[in-house]
This record gives structure tokens, C-alpha cells and sequence, in this order.
């Protein structure tokens, strides 16, 4: 099926003396007997941006929300190995899978926003969680539409639906709203895929600007796009993660055949 060899899992090493935000060991994802996930060991850096590429299909999305458990939900969905977060293996059916959403955020491919006002998107999970406090509330509405570069635009108007801002904009409103749970970690499949180019340039500073209080880990198919915002990328490729490096080595030489020829163009 594949030209390339891809068998050789040792291709990536970490310096496993530094501690990562995030690590997955040897972690496989099944949908019923379609194996999507094939063993992948990753170490994400953190306050850093790490950028998922590779052809469709090869698995990017089904990593990233087992990531935080997304794929719970999914019928015949299976999920071994190891997915560490401060010494804690998120995988274990233990674990309080709502807390750790509230640590290990996300941003969907397309805006997402409650059909309620700016401030209620924001406030609506905080409130759930038994945040009372107007005043607190208020301040969390303002520092995130801030470090999601909202603020200006919708300070006049944060009684207004949700659904009366533009495309880019309601994105960046889905990015305040993850951050106003205060995560450490932000999964983003795809954020700007449905934007036009100008709101994708602002999606990405924030993302840029984000990066100082988190760790974001962003899965992609647009290449420029990669090179431009993260700081590592890891390629993709029939359900396993074939190469991770720093962006710029992966971009110019990387070590792998089926990387380069992604890159390159030549497939995908
Ligand atoms: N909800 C699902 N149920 C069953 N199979 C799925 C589901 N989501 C993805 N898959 C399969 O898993 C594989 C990887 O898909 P995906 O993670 O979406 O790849 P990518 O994000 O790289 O395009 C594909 O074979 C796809 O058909
Ligand atoms: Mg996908």
C-alpha cells in the first residue's frame, strides 16, 4: 500500500529531560476493526506551537481529540496507550474526563458559538462550573476576547448574538471561549479551514500571541500555514507519526522520504 518503509518508530527521539506539557506513548485508536492511529509517540513543548500535518485521512483529527478524549463518545472506538499530562495518564478510565477538558481545551474546524449572546458564550461553561461572581465573570469575558484579539471589536456589543459576527470572528470568539476555562493546553483541528484569508491571518497571530500562556497543538493541511505559526511540526502518514522536528528542518531537509515528498508537493 505504502512505497515507503515506516516501520522505523525509532526515527524520533526526545530529550526526555525536559518536561513536556503533553506526551502520548504508543497510543493506537480503533474504529471498530479500522486501526486510524498506529502506535504514535509525540512529546509536545510547552508554550510552543506544534502543527499536525499530512494527506487526508492518515489520522490527524482522530489523534488530536483523543488527545482530550473526544473519541470517547464514538461508538466501537478503542484507545490504548499512554496519553501523560503532569505525570497522569488521561486514558485511564478514571480519569474525570471533564476537569481534564477544563486543563486540555478545544477549537473545532468550523465556528462553533452557542446560539446565545458574546458574554454568555464565554461565561456559559464558567457558570456551569459554579462561577457566580459578575465581577470575576466580566473580567474573564474581557482578558479572553483580549488574548483572542476580539476585545475592540465587541466591547459595544457583548449582548448581541454570537451569530451576527463573521466567520473569522466567531472562531476567534470559540478561541476565547476555550481559554476562558484557563486550559494549559489548546487542541485546534483545522481553526481556520473555513476562513477566508484575512480572517486566518488574524487567527493565526492570536494563535502566535497565545502561545506565551499556552500550549497549543494545531492540526493542518495547509502547509504555509504550518510554517508560518508553529514552532515543531510532525508528519502524518497512514496513521502514524513518520517525522517531528523543528518546523524549519521539516520544511528544508527533512530526514524522511515521505515527509519530503509531502512537503514538496509531490502528494496529498
Ligand atoms: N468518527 C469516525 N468513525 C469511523 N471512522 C472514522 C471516524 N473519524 C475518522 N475515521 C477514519 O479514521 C481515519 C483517519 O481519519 P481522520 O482522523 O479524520 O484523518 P485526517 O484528520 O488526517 O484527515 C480515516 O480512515 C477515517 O475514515
Ligand atoms: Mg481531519
Amino acid at each position: 500500500m505504502s512505497a515507503y518503509n515506516l516501520e522505523d518508530r525509532h526515527i524520533i527521539t526526545f530529550d526526555k529531560s525536559q518536561e513536556k506539557a503533553l506526551y502520548t506513548d504508543d497510543l493506537h485508536v480503533w474504529y471498530g476493526q479500522n486501526e486510524a492511529i498506529k502506535g504514535v509517540d509525540l512529546e509536545f513543548e510547552k508554550n510552543k506551537i506544534t502543527a499536525l500535518i499530512g494527506p487526508s485521512g492518515c489520522g490527524k483529527s482522530t489523534y488530536l481529540r483523543s488527545l482530550n478524549r473526544m473519541n470517547d463518545g464514538i461508538a466501537n472506538t478503542k484507545v490504548t496507550g499512554k496519553i501523560m499530562y503532569k505525570g497522569v495518564d488521561v486514558n485511564q478510565p478514571n480519569v474525570d474526563v471533564y476537569e481534564m477538558r477544563k486543563r486540555i481545551g478545544m477549537v473545532f474546524q468550523r465556528p462553533n458559538p452557542f446560539s446565545k449572546s458574546i458574554y454568555e458564550n464565554i461565561t456559559f461553561a464558567l457558570k456551569r462550573h459554579g462561577e457566580k461572581d459578575k465581577k470575576k465573570l466580566d473580567e474573564i469575558v474581557e482578558t479572553s476576547l483580549k488574548q483572542a484579539a476580539l476585545w475592540n471589536q465587541v466591547k459595544d456589543s457583548l449582548h448581541k448574538s454570537a451569530l451576527a459576527l463573521s466567520g473569522g470572528q466567531q472562531q476567534r470568539l470559540c478561541i476565547a471561549r476555550a481559554i476562558a476555562m484557563k486550559p494549559d493546553i489548546l487542541l485546534l483541528d483545522e481553526p481556520a479551514s473555513a476562513l477566508d484569508p484575512i480572517s486566518t491571518g488574524t487567527v493565526e497571530e492570536t494563535l502566535i500571541n497565545l502561545k506565551e500562556n499556552y500550549t497549543i497543538i494545531i492540526v493542518t493541511h495547509n502547509m504555509q500555514q504550518a510554517a508560518r505559526i508553529s514552532d515543531y511540526t510532525s508528519f502524518f502518514y497512514l496513521g502514524k507519526a513518520i517525522e517531528y522536528d523543528e518546523t524549519r528542518k521539516i520544511f528544508t531537509r527533512p530526514k524522511i522520504q515521505a515527509t519530503e515528498d509531502y512537503v514538496s508537493g509531490h502528494f496529498g
